[in-house]
């Protein structure tokens, strides 16, 4: 099977977004520090973008989790592929995530974090797509809301393909 891929959110759109929730974040911590831990591998790109443009002290780390395998459905079980390598235990953590989906995933993961002691935990993500919530998770920062489609670009892939997109695309199947 073939697929193609539509535009669905401007590069330049996602630029002017990832800003404002960095200013966001930016005020909401003014006067402390933050630890951005990313979710390899879809939010790297949206993670250094937004780091970038976050002015107070920034620590960055990287885990990997697995939950989905080549396709476009979750398997719904989460296991941790790689944890990070910072000590999280007094830090102001915000998880930063490519796409909440089923919100198996952050829920996961933000329960993890918790009992390691955070300071606080907070989850930021690209993109949000709410119609298909199973588990209930608090998006503390949410760049896009978007319908029920399966896209890639900016950090997202179909089967591997496609992360390098500098915008957000629908993958239609032909
Ligand atoms: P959840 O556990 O179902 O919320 O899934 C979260 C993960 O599934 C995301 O971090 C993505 O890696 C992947 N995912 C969910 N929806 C999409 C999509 O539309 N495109 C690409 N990856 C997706
Ligand atoms: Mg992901």
């Amino acid at each position: 099977m073939s697929e193609h891929v539509v535009k669905m959110i401007e590069e330049e759109d996602v630029d002017s977004r990832i800003r404002e929730l960095a200013k966001e974040i930016d005020e909401e911590y003014k006067g402390e520090e933050v630890f951005l831990v990313c979710v390899l591998r879809g939010a790297a790109f949206f993670a250094c973008e937004l780091a970038k443009r976050i002015t107070i002290p920034v620590t960055l780390d990287f885990m990997q989790v697995s939950s989905y395998g080549s396709g476009t459905r979750s398997t719904g079980e989460v296991k941790i592929v790689k944890d990070i390598d910072l000590s999280m235990k007094d830090k102001n953590v915000i998880i930063v995530e490519d796409i909440v989906d089923t919100g198996n995933t952050l829920s996961t993961l933000k329960g993890f974090f918790t009992q390691r002691k955070a300071k606080s935990v907070k989850i930021c993500s690209l993109l949000d797509k709410p119609e298909r919530r199973e588990v209930n998770v608090d998006i503390d920062y949410v760049g896009f809301t978007i319908p029920d489609k399966f896209v890639v670009g900016y950090g997202l892939d179909y089967d591997q393909k496609y992360r390098n997109l500098p915008y957000v695309g629908v993958v239609e199947f032909d």
